[in-house]
């Protein structure tokens, strides 16, 4: 693990956006693994002004999301879909037919999550993951006690991410929140061939620590990282701040 400590949110979004613009350059015709949620977005904003100042070109790059609430229609304005339609792909000259967000709405849904993952490895693979983390350290939808080797599938989410995803950004009320999501699995997201997690404030110091400096477990499964040959976790000092061991 490739633990970098940043000031600011603003500078740990500068480093993620700079590691994803390299892969880009070096690659035009790469995968890439996409995370929604509130700490992306000034990472995907510096990447639009990449594109619109500096030419990064995502005219050949192919995007595959985490994860869809189940039952969501990819119109509803709080699909991860239309999320990312939104604060990223508008603003940018990726082709729409290559971006894949999980279908929430898919009639048989553990045959459209194979499918997902079919396409995924058909393509080669996703050449480098991003990530965020939820306070009890789940990544994607896998909350605590998702397998090692789960795949892409139907998950159940817990109250506390569901309280965490109605605190006014938004869902505006729990009871709007879908209990359930399909969400690539922690072993279909540890193939990718680098992963990128990011993570500001206080608020997710604890999960930082746990995936960091904790045990590698099931109970945490963004601990599942520490095995992963080629993951950088980048934090601004807020969310270091129970880290003991020191870092560059
Ligand atoms: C949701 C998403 C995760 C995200 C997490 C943290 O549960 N499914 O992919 O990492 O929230 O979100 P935020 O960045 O808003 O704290």
């Amino acid at each position: 693990m490739d633990v970098r400590i940043k000031k600011t949110a603003e500078e740990m979004s500068l480093e993620a956006a700079l590691i994803f613009a390299e892969t880009i350059r070096k690659k035009p015709n790469c995968v890439l693994g996409l995370a929604t949620g509130s700490t992306p977005l000034k990472m995907y904003s510096e990447l639009i002004r990449m594109h619109k100042n500096e030419g990064l070109d995502f005219s050949r790059v192919i995007t595959f999301n985490l994860d869809e609430y189940l039952g969501l229609p990819s119109e509803h304005n709080q699909s991860y879909r239309y999320f990312m339609n939104d604060v990223l792909f508008n603003h940018i000259n990726i082709k729409k037919e290559n971006t894949f967000v999980l279908n929430g709405t898919a009639k048989d849904p553990q045959l459209y999550c194979d499918a997902y993952e079919m396409l995924i490895k058909a393509l080669g693979g996703i050449e480098i993951q991003l990530l965020g983390i939820g306070g009890n350290g789940h990544i994607a939808f896998n909350e605590p006690g998702s397998p090692r080797n789960s795949r892409t599938r139907i998950v159940d989410l817990t109250k506390e991410t569901i309280a965490a995803n109605s605190d006014g950004r938004f869902f505006k009320d729990p009871k709007d929140v879908p209990t359930q999501a399909l969400s690539m699995g922690v072993g279909a997201i540890m193939d990718a061939k680098q992963i990128v997690l990011i993570a500001d404030k206080t608020s997710k110091a604890d999960a930082i620590y746990k995936t960091v400096e904790g045990p590698v477990t099931e109970d945490v499964p963004a601990s599942f990282l520490q095995e992963h040959q080629n993951s950088i976790i980048i934090v601004d000092e807020a969310a270091a701040s129970k880290l003991e061991k020191q870092y560059a």
